[in-house]
């Protein structure tokens, strides 16, 4: 198992009497593919919110490669290498895939106006794209207007984009959500394939029990706010609680039609 990346303690967050995060303790280990699962309304989206920092944790710490983030604000985050993506598709439509990604990129080179940096710069930007269409797959349309992808693409494109903050910690939430076979199987192999390169560690929310025993080294399970199971696959798989709670449904679910 590799270092820790990021450290939560103590987290809480409800919204009204909906309690969504109860004294939450884990960390995240670099290079291990995590999955979230829990019935819908557990808590996974919002969790992923409160760490990345859209929504204000109510109580508790979180710690990112050792610095305290609980009160940073999104940007400040992403710097550090805190990415995510979104559960529905979150791209700017009217622009091309390389301008959706020349946005990010260029966010993170913000630094003090000098005229004699730009063209340096803007040769830079072009190659930091460049890496992060390959690492996806999504070179050949990389003039293509974001909303004539098909919705493969699209997801592919949330992804690059977060890619292409440079996070270390990325959390994609439902990746797959509306992919046909083809496309799951593409953007699985382009989380394994980045993940085997160190460069990045994945947290991915999803409901597809198959994607989540064949992806991940190691499964959460949330119910309500609270962490009812955390161990391997296999763990899981046999974890009597997330059995009852949210497997059982799905195997019913299934047995039913
Ligand atoms: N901004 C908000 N204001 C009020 N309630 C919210 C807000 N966001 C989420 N909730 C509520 O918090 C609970 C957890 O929602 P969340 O979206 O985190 O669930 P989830 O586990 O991601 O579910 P799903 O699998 O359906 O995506 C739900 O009851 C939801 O209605
Ligand atoms: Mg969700």
């Amino acid at each position: 198992m590799g270092e820790s990346l990021l450290d939560v303690r103590l987290l809480n967050k409800a919204f009204g009497t909906v309690v969504t995060a109860k004294d939450l303790n884990f960390s995240l280990h670099s290079g291990v593919i995590t999955s979230i699962i829990g019935p819908n309304g557990a808590g996974k989206s919002t969790l992923i919110n409160v760490l990345t920092g859209l929504l204000a944790a109510d109580s508790g710490e979180i710690w990112f490669q050792g610095r305290e983030v609980t009160r940073e604000p999104i940007y400040k985050r992403v710097k550090l290498g805190l990415g995510r993506s979104f559960q529905v598709v979150n791209v700017f439509a009217n622009l091309t895939v390389f301008e959706n990604l020349a946005i990010p990129v260029l966010a993170l080179k913000r630094e003090t106006s000098n005229i004699f940096r730009s063209v340096a710069r803007l040769r830079d930007v072009h190659g930091d794209v460049e890496k992060v269409l390959n690492q996806v797959g999504l070179l050949d349309q990389a003039y293509m207007i974001a909303q004539s992808l098909s919705h493969g693409d699209q997801r592919l494109l949330e992804v690059a984009i977060a890619l292409a903050t440079k996070p270390r910690l990325l959390f994609l939430d439902e990746p797959t959500a509306g992919m046909n076979p083809v496309e799951r199987t593409r953007i699985l192999e382009t989380i394994r394939r980045l993940s085997q390169s160190g460069e990045v560690t994945f947290v991915i929310v999803e409901h597809d029990m198959d994607i989540v025993f064949s992806l991940s080294e190691r499964v959460m399970a949330l119910h309500r706010g609270q962490i009812i199971g955390d161990g391997s696959p296999e763990e899981i798989r046999m974890n009597p609680q997330v059995r009852e709670v949210y497997l059982g449904e799905e195997v019913g679910h299934g047995a039913a039609g």
